[in-house]
């Protein structure tokens, strides 16, 4: 059989499995969505958001990109933010990188890979914010770890300093950003960023309604 014939009939199976359990499992799923989290993780197929939370339909609005960026002109992203915090009205957002990021491994090399450079360009921007902390690490592994967890922490800075996120800061005192590194070789999650609604936030980046 084909590959891709075997996620058809997993996915016939799985959706008996559920009715099985609940009759009216898609009926209710299927009437509105009220998900408290958004998350904005890595594409690898390692690191699958709802596995690795127990979480179930219904309980994560998921964005995913390569290396988890928060990139301020990424409109893709920009949408699903202003969507499920306006909208959906999430009150965390996580931004949950990874040890052993292909992305991020590849942003401390020098190789020319096309397109793929303009994405990993911010990596390296983050890695020259931090390089006086990266270049006193000498081996090679524990500053990839270092980068990998430097940059979730810069995201976590980009949402905070988006409009969207400080607006509803403003308005409704939510969300709260968490950014969390995720270890492929022991399954385990942990948090090493959290910002909220009473944060310091560099003057300049900071919207205000007078403008000043
Ligand atoms: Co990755």
């Amino acid at each position: 059989m084909e590959s891709h014939k075997k996620l058809l009939l997993a996915n016939k199976a799985w959706a008996a499995d559920r009715l099985s359990v609940e009759p009216e499992y898609f009926e209710h799923l299927a009437q509105s969505q009220q998900p408290e989290f958004l998350w904005i993780g890595c594409s690898d197929s390692r690191v699958p958001a709802e596995e690795i939370t127990g979480t179930h339909p219904g309980e994560l609005f998921v964005h995913r990109n390569v290396a988890n960026m928060v990139i301020h002109t990424d409109f893709n992203m920009l949408s699903v933010l202003q969507y499920s915090v306006e909208v959906l009205g999430v009150k965390h957002v996580i931004v949950c990188g990874h040890y052993g990021c292909g992305g991020v491994y590849n942003s401390m090399t020098h190789k020319n890979l096309g397109l793929i450079n303009k994405w990993l360009r911010h990596i390296k921007d983050v890695y020259r914010f931090h390089e006086r902390e990266l270049d006193s690490i000498p081996e090679f592994q524990s500053r990839f770890d270092r980068l990998v967890e430097l940059n979730v922490m810069e995201q976590v800075m980009n949402l905070a300093e988006t409009s969207i996120i400080q607006t509803s800061w403003k308005n409704r005192l939510l969300p709260s950003v968490h950014g969390w590194v995720y270890d492929m070789k022991t399954g385990l999650l942990k948090e090493i960023a959290s910002l909220n609604h009473e944060s310091h936030l560099e003057d300049i980046y900071q919207y205000r309604d007078d403008g000043t």
